[in-house]
């Protein structure tokens, strides 16, 4: 089959230059422009890149951007005071904690701990349980960036079967919960595999919709996948690579070259996701801004 890339990079690049337009049109109003904080926690490689990526999209939309940083042996007690510093901080819209967290932080407490209506990562239990629901809310950005990016492709999801494998808090569980929802995009037939699934194999050859957040590079093969079927990888794992200046590459959850002859859509990685999910936190981040989902 002749497959089409869902092109998140260009996706990403369309909707940056579409709030570009909007933050021009609000600082010529004399309007707020809006300011994103992001707690950066140690030197994580992959926090460090996503931080830096954030930081740099924000600029160069027009937001302002606040980056805070604390050595990996920050006190939770401290991490907690400057949260609650940022709730209170009538400049900042929306702001972020880069996860994952040192052992010794619990990473719920500091979620919860954040004011909803600034939390622009979607992870508050109270934004979690309004989407669940279908209530507007803050929508976490993988997840976000993904419903766009088959929206923007016009990928029919109506009565399909949509696997998802993996159920983590901030990609499986939120992405099943949006697929079921009664929606466009949505309105499918919802399973979710993981590591425990008995007959995974099997549900993703049944799929026309496949989601795969598992971080394990390329588990996803060409037997496991219908002919025509969209598949979205959102694997972004670091594999050693000599022949690379930064010493490693990404890799995505899917063996692109055996499963791509059988798509009819495949987000690519790099690419696919990653460039959606950063663009969907300033998307966010613009709704926090205009405070058009809390007042
Ligand atoms: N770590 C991995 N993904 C994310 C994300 O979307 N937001 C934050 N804060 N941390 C992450």
């Amino acid at each position: 089959m002749e497959y089409k890339l869902l092109d998140g990079k260009a996706t990403a690049a369309q909707m940056k230059q579409e709030m570009a337009e909007e933050v021009a049109q609000i600082k010529a109003n004399g309007g707020k422009v809006p300011h994103l904080a992001a707690i950066l926690v140690g030197h994580d490689g992959g926090s460090e890149t996503y931080v830096a990526n954030k930081v740099k999209t924000c600029e160069e939309i027009g937001f302002k951007s606040s980056l805070i940083r604390y050595e990996a042996d920050v006190t939770e007690e401290e991490l907690l005071r400057k949260v609650h510093e940022l709730n209170n901080d009538p400049d900042v819209d929306g702001f972020i904690v880069q996860l994952p967290l040192p052992k010794h932080i619990s990473e719920q407490k500091i979620i919860e701990a954040i004011d909803y209506r600034k939390d622009v990562d979607g992870f508050h239990p109270i934004n979690v349980g309004r989407m669940a629901i279908g209530l507007p809310c803050f929508v976490s950005a993988t997840p976000a960036g993904i419903l766009e990016l088959l929206k923007r492709y016009n990928i029919e999801t109506q009565g399909k079967h949509c696997v998802v494998l993996g159920r983590s808090n901030i990609v499986g569980k939120p992405m099943a919960t949006l697929m079921v929802q009664k929606a466009y995009p949505g309105d499918c037939t919802v399973t979710v595999c993981h590591s425990r699934s008995k007959n995974l194999k099997e549900m993703c050859r049944q799929a026309d919709i496949i989601i795969v957040a598992l971080g394990v590079p390329e588990f996803l093969t060409g037997d496991m996948v219908k002919e025509g079927a969209v598949v979205v990888d959102v694997g972004t794992t670091r594999v050693p690579d000599a022949t690379r200046k930064s010493g490693f590459r990404l890799s995505g959850d899917v063996k692109f070259d055996e499963v791509a002859p059988k798509c009819s859509y495949i987000s690519p990685v790099p690419g696919g996701v990653g460039p959606m999910t950063i663009i969907s936190l300033m998307r966010n981040t613009l709704l926090a801004g205009k405070k058009a989902i809390y007042k």
